[in-house]
């Protein structure tokens, strides 16, 4: 490629500030064009693109959110939509695509690759790290350090008061916010889509934390769970448990701001230069990732239908733990 445009897609993440720097700063290395393109898909369409220089992404690094702005697009989901970007990006002399974003984004981008013969690669940017074909997804890092410190607070007030507290945690349909938050702050038991936990394991697990006099509980919810919605199990309990005093907290888009980690800020500009690097060597419609601490890339298919793994040793240690 010669010219190189670059966006963010879907919600937002900490570190996709560090990965457009990497994206810009590695093309300008190999002598190539970049361009920003503002509001994700939505952008491609209107013709919101500006060509970007190394200076252009200075102070970038550290910040959360994304500076090129992110949207879901529904008129990318049109062939029309779709059409219409293309003819953008040829009228700008563009001829390589990265979106940053997380598996609605690639089904996007693997669609329009197709349709216009167009090189495409992605880079994960996600908190939820539902994705195939990476250990870890920029944003995740930071998002569970955010949850963590808020249940580290809430478990501050818990305990004053002997309190048992639900915390909702984000993660779409998975659970990896929910697990290694719970693991992380000591929680007493994760409901997540991926332990389909009853709600006798949970009355057990209570009953079972009152008889070793554990008098303050925090329970993390992933918002995905199949049990339910956080205010019914809190109803439940409250209904098993009369004696109780049970509040709900749910941390929602607090998980997806703040500074990212330096977790974030190294796989993010690890992940940028691989995605550019994997355009100079003709990779197309694949993700980058870092699996076993190796850059790999997986074709959009794999990384958006396969399920990523939860690793079922962290749910064994939770289960130690919460004794
Ligand atoms: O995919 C990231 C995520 O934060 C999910 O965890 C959550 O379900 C969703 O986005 C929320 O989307 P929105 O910001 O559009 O409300």
């Amino acid at each position: 490629p010669s010219h190189i445009a670059v966006l963010t897609s879907g919600g937002d993440a900490p570190g996709m500030n560090a990965a457009i720097r990497a994206v810009v700063r590695s093309a300008v290395y190999y002598g190539k064009k970049v361009s920003g393109v503002y509001n994700g898909y939505e952008g491609l369409i209107d013709g919101t693109f500006e060509e970007l220089d190394s200076r252009s992404v200075k102070y970038i690094l550290n910040h959360g959110g994304t500076f090129l702005k992110s949207a879901r697009s529904q008129r990318f989901r049109t062939p029309e939509g779709r059409k219409q970007a293309h003819e953008n990006l040829v009228k700008a002399g563009i001829d390589a695509l990265i979106v940053i974003g997380g598996d609605g984004s690639f089904t996007g981008a693997k669609i329009f690759s197709e349709e216009f013969d167009f090189q495409v690669i992605g880079v994960p940017g996600t908190i939820d790290n539902d994705l195939y074909g990476t250990d870890f997804t920029i944003g995740f890092d930071t998002a569970t350090n955010t949850a963590i410190e808020c249940i580290d607070k809430i478990r501050d007030t818990a305990s004053s008061h002997d309190r048992l507290f639900l915390v909702e945690v984000m993660g779409r349909d998975s659970g990896f916010i929910a697990l290694r938050s719970a693991i992380a702050a000591g929680a007493l038991e994760v409901i997540m889509p991926e332990n389909s936990i009853t709600y006798d394991q949970l009355y057990q697990a209570i009953e079972r934390a009152g008889q070793n006099k554990k008098f303050s509980n925090i329970i993390v919810v992933a918002e995905g769970n199949k049990l339910g919605n956080i205010f019914e199990i809190a109803d439940h309990l409250k209904a098993k448990f009369p004696h109780l005093d049970i509040k709900v907290t749910i941390l929602g888009h607090l998980q997806r701001g703040g500074s990212p980690t330096v977790f974030d800020r190294v796989l993010a500009s690890k992940l940028g230069v691989a995605a550019v690097e994997g355009l100079l060597i003709g990779r197309n419609k694949v993700m980058a990732g870092v699996m076993h601490n190796q850059v790999i890339y997986t074709p959009f298919e794999e990384a958006i239908t396969r399920r990523a793994y939860i690793n079922p040793e962290l749910i064994r240690i939770n289960k130690i733990l919460t004794i």
